[in-house]
């Protein structure tokens, strides 16, 4: 049995740093393990051109321990009234990695997202033009689509209509909560790829209702049934290199998780490399792991993977901290409901 296992230095295509005193206390929880993390524009108000993008990576970087090394890869959020001239420059200085697309309303801090599709096909035809990758909440906001079903009908109604329309495209469907998803991936081009959390590879929605309502398992897109979180094991360990991680950890102090109206966000970069080890191991793939959290998010953004490594160490439970202080209140931490054999040496 592996009770070893080194990795090149993993990244995260998906995380939520916030700003001010939760970035502070944040930062260091994913900087500690990762080397490099695609950075979401969803603050208030949100990261919208080169300036605002600029002035963020400077506050991520202030924030950051004199010890530890990061670098934020920073995203724009798309809306009706992006500028594709400041898209382009802010990606060839290399300032800006992707653009970010919300439907608007899909999620937290989505409200100057997108409405009309339509009004953003000239930007991505010139992101296409320019080699910029496009990240994509991949939800509908219609109100009479049941929830558990948003993402499945987005990528119909909207997704592979943009695909279809904007040949040479790169995009990311990011967080995959379904079959569906895990289905369109595979079946398409390799300019599509997908990002999959830590926490949908481990809870479905049972976890979240079943038993007491559970605000700390509440995120978007919303955790489905088992066998959708199934197909999502079976992506993120085939090794397949359309498929990678994002944590999607998203950082809310308690008092607004915990209240009538709960923010949706699970907070995971403290424990991820621990659970991903367990799950992958549970799986019979512990050798994929690097390539999950390593390998495939570089090769599909056109980066170099890290050169240095990281060890985890397999042995008796480890304790993970439930929850991180923060100046703004705590912020819990995902717990797996299993014991973390795995921990970074
Ligand atoms: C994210 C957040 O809190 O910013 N929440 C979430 O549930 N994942 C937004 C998002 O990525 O949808
Ligand atoms: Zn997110």
């Amino acid at each position: 049995m592996t009770e070893t296992l080194t990795l090149r230095r993993p990244d995260d295509w998906h995380l939520h740093l916030r700003d001010g005193a939760v970035l502070r206390a944040v930062l260091p929880e994913t900087a500690r393990h990762f080397a490099r993390a695609i950075v979401m524009p969803n603050l208030v108000p949100p990261v919208m051109t080169a300036a605002d993008a600029r002035a963020y990576r400077d506050r991520i970087l202030a924030a950051l321990p004199a010890d530890m090394s990061f670098e934020p890869l920073m995203t724009l959020y798309l809306t009706e009234d992006t500028d594709p001239d400041d898209v382009v420059s802010a990606h060839a200085e290399g300032l800006v990695t992707a653009v970010k697309l919300y439907p608007a309303g899909a999620t937290t801090n989505s409200a100057s997202g997108v409405r009309d599709f339509g009004r953003v096909s000239g930007v991505l035809e010139r992101m296409a033009e320019a080699g910029v990758p496009l990240c994509v909440h991949g939800e509908v906001t219609d109100p009479d689509i049941d929830i558990f079903d948003r993402e499945a009908v987005f990528i119909d109604r909207v997704l592979d209509p943009i695909r279809r329309a904007t040949p040479g495209l790169r995009v990311i469907m990011e967080h995959v909560t379904t079959a569906d998803a895990v289905d369109y991936v595979t079946s398409a081009a390799r300019d599509l790829g997908a990002t999959i959390t830590t926490h949908h590879l481990v809870i479905n929605r049972n976890h979240i209702l079943a038993g007491g309502i559970r605000p700390h398992y509440y995120c978007l897109p919303v955790a489905k049934r088992e066998a959708h979180r199934r197909a999502l094991r079976a992506a993120a360990t085939s090794g397949d290199p359309r498929f990678f991680l994002g944590t999607d950890s998203a950082p809310h102090v308690d008092a607004a998780k915990e209240t009538a109206c709960g923010c949706a966000g699970i907070f995971t970069a403290t424990n991820t490399l621990s659970i991903l080890a367990h799950v992958f191991e549970e799986d019979g793939a512990l050798d994929r792991l690097e390539g999950f959290a390593s390998l495939h998010g570089p090769a599909f953004y056109g980066l170099a993977p890290n050169a240095d490594t990281i060890t985890l160490k397999k042995g008796a439970p480890t304790a993970c901290p439930e929850r991180i202080e923060t100046a703004d209140g705590p912020v819990t931490v995902f717990d797996p409901g299993f014991d973390l054999h795995w921990r970074v040496a």
